[in-house]
């Protein structure tokens, strides 16, 4: 059995923050940010704007291009870090796509590396579990959770949704061509936006207070040694595992965080930079949305065609990382 990608979408917010934007309210410049991160702008939700509704608008761009109806969907999945209901989205996108069968749809929570679980998790859940069609959704709104006084931080994030539908093949159709995922959870301390509850130390009483979430919290130095590390080594093993190497791939997609880390994981892998897929100077870092999103670009302009092959790869909080090798 296998899976292939049979259509793509994306949505990003309507209000656009350029680095100049950002050097009113903080202190920095568009020189730093650009020359050390290659973002020049980002989107940022406002007015009625929320998660999801941007994940429901790339998701009908993605069934769209995909001729598929919402009801036809067996899975939705939204992986995402910044959902509107701590519970999950997932079943409320279903509703507001109108699907009308009780088909499952659930959240998939693994920060930047989310997608990539999202494509792993659709891979088996039609190649082992029956399903037909799946919606895989990448989205986040980190701008609801940066602290917009520290400059360290809030000039790398913006919001966006991407989405892919994939569908149910025979094996020599198969777009999911392998994987290779990890976590590490001894690096958390580098990178994360924990609870708030006891702060203070002290022992939780009864009855609790209500909880909160700290901002985003990064070790900006220590994420980016963890992403040109460990990024290759999984893209290689991915390859290994669809009997590929580097020299037969046609586009690197790496999860849209830092310039410098792409062309570092591309100089690693010997990709030269005509294959490289970036959309980062627009958009910053999109977290879960990024990889669909610049796919989804990608797709839209002629750049990948059908039959390409893609190495993918996400990494993040958690720490998580993974790849995939796709057939587009
Ligand atoms: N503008 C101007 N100056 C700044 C800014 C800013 N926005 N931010 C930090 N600085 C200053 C610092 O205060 C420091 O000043 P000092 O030398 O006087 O102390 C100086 O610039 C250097 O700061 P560093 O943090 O050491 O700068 P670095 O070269 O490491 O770049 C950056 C920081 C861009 C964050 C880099 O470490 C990076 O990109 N890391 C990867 C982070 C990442 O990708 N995170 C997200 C991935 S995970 C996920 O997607 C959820």
């Amino acid at each position: 059995k296998g899976c292939k990608l049979v259509g793509c979408g994306s949505e990003v917010p309507s209000l656009s923050v350029s680095n100049d934007d950002l050097a009113k309210i903080v202190d920095t410049s568009d020189e730093w940010i650009s020359v050390r991160t290659g973002i020049r702008n980002r989107r940022v939700i406002s007015g009625k704007e929320n998660l999801r509704n941007l994940a429901v608008e790339a998701a009908k761009k993605a069934l769209k291009m995909a001729n598929v109806e919402p009801d036809d969907l067996d899975l939705i999945l939204l992986c995402t870090s910044t959902p509107e209901d701590i519970f999950g989205d997932a079943p409320k996108v279903q509703r507001e796509l109108g699907c009308t069968k009780s088909q499952l749809a659930h959240d998939i929570t693994a920060a930047c590396s989310g997608f990539v679980l999202g494509l792993f998790s659709a891979s088996c859940y039609i190649k082992g579990g029956g399903f037909r069609n799946v919606l895989v959704i990448g989205a986040d709104v980190m701008s609801r959770f940066v602290d917009w006084t520290n400059r360290g931080t809030c000039i790398l994030f913006g919001d966006a949704a991407g989405a892919v539908v994939l569908q149910a093949c025979d094996a020599e159709e198969d777009g999911l061509l392998s994987f290779d995922l990890h976590s590490d959870g001894e690096g958390a301390r580098h990178l994360g936006a924990p609870i708030n509850d006891n702060e203070n130390g002290s022992v939780l009483e009864f009855p609790p207070n209500r909880s909160s979430y700290a901002c985003v919290q990064m070790n900006g130095k220590e994420v980016f040694r963890f992403a040109v590390r460990c990024v290759p080594q999984s893209i290689e093993s991915a390859l290994e595992k669809a009997g590929l190497t580097a020299s037969n791939i046609d586009w690197l997609l790496l999860h849209q965080a830092n310039q410098r880390i792409i062309d570092a994981v591309a100089t690693r892998l010997e990709f030269p930079p005509e294959k490289v897929i970036s959309n980062l100077a627009n958009y910053g870092n999109t977290s879960a949305a990024s990889i669909p999103l610049a796919l989804d670009e990608a797709v839209r302009s002629g750049k990948v065609k059908p039959g390409h092959t893609i190495a993918a790869a996400g990494f993040g909080a958690g720490l998580t990382w993974g790849s995939a090798v796709i057939r587009w």
